[in-house]
């Protein structure tokens, strides 16, 4: 019998809308607007990399795509950014009822450092912007004014502790960022991690950390995640926001490459050694780095600018291709990772 809901898209590999695979799954955890996905992938946002040509490639793919609010700079292009990628996406809706685009997340850094907060929390509450990811600080006010127009929140995390205070200030799920993420990430193995969240929160959870192939994001769902959260992958793709260098080095590097350090940004976070030699570093002696110089005040573009971040699964990039094109790679995986394990990948 076909699954109710199912997607199968023309010209695209038979992928059912991955909450309606299986009628005799339990029942997803997640809100409705995230149940009709085309494979369950949040592509996270990421500073300077994420822009809308990437969002809305990402969308109308079938995943959710993201990215930080401060990405639009100055502040006033962050209601164009929202303008654009809102009318591009109901546009693509109303052509392509069949296939319509996944919905878009926005990304609020909750930082004393981030000036801009409450500005450009105005604009999202403005557009209704579908789902809002909130880092470095869980706030009621924030997740307040989302809920209130029907959005959704996610916080991202590194540890149980943070992830009980965010779903305590009212945030509707979380990202649990574990070892090996990309930009700023934790240290704690995703095994560890889900199963201590899973084991008093019920509500919709997405898995950070170097997940870069379809079957990186089953194993996200059976370790006990809703979703898998994206980064580096999108890096190499067309529509990134990256020069040429940092996509080529995404595609050439691997685990090995990459560097967990605290001392460009204050908070720990993975880069690409070659970036760190580059601008006189030596990885086997980081200098310690003080919390206290974290900022997201308009400086902190320079460091992320010569030293580029990464996650440990980019191993799995082969080439630069667009973002759609990743996409459909990782629901050829997705699809073939349940296969291998007996489960079926369409009804
Ligand atoms: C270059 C780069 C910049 C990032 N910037 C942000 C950011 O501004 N806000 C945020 O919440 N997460 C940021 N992240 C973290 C991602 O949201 C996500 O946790 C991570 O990319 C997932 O791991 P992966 O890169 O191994 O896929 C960034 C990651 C990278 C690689």
């Amino acid at each position: 019998m076909q699954a109710v809901g199912m997607r199968v898209w023309p010209n695209r590999p038979a992928v059912a809308c991955f909450g309606q695979i299986n009628e005799n799954e339990p029942p997803m955890s997640l809100p409705p607007i995230m149940q009709n996905l085309r494979i369950p992938v949040i592509a996270s946002p990421m500073f300077i990399v994420s822009n809308p040509e990437l969002v809305i490639a990402q969308c109308k793919a079938g995943i959710v795509g993201s990215f930080p609010a401060l990405n639009a700079r100055p502040a006033e292009a962050l209601a164009e950014w929202l303008d654009r990628i809102t009318s591009e996406l109901g546009e693509h809706n109303s052509k392509h009822p069949d296939r319509p685009a996944a919905p878009f997340a926005v990304n609020h850094i909750v930082h004393r450092s981030n000036v801009r907060l409450e500005h450009d929390l105005e604009q999202t509450v403005k557009f209704k912007v579908p789902i809002i990811i909130t880092s470095l600080g869980a706030r009621e006010d924030v997740y307040a004014a989302t809920t209130a127009y029907g959005g959704i929140t996610l916080h991202d995390i590194i540890n149980d502790n943070f992830a009980h205070k965010a779903i305590e200030k009212g945030a509707t799920g979380l990202i649990a960022v574990a070892a090996g993420a990309g930009g700023h990430a934790g240290a704690t193995s995703p095994f560890a991690l889900l199963q201590e969240i899973r084991a008093w929160f019920d509500g919709p959870v997405a898995l950070s950390g170097a997940i870069a192939n379809g079957g990186a994001v089953l194993a996200a769902q059976a370790a006990g995640a809703d979703l898998a959260y994206v980064g580096s992958a999108f890096i190499a793709t067309h529509e990134a926001n990256a020069v040429e260098g940092y996509k080529q080095m995404i595609v050439d590097s691997n685990a090995k490459d990459i560097l967990y350090t605290n001392a460009i940004s204050g908070v720990h976070g993975n880069y690409l050694i070659p970036t760190l030699v580059a601008n006189g570093l030596d990885p086997a002696n980081m200098p310690a780095a003080d919390k206290s110089q974290m900022s997201f005040a308009d400086n902190r573009v320079r460091a992320w600018k010569d030293i580029w971040g990464a996650g440990q699964g980019i191993g799995a990039v082969k080439a630069v291709v667009g973002a759609a094109e990743l996409v459909d790679r990782l629901a050829r995986e997705y699809v073939a990772a349940r296969a291998r394990l007996g489960l079926r990948a369409a009804a």
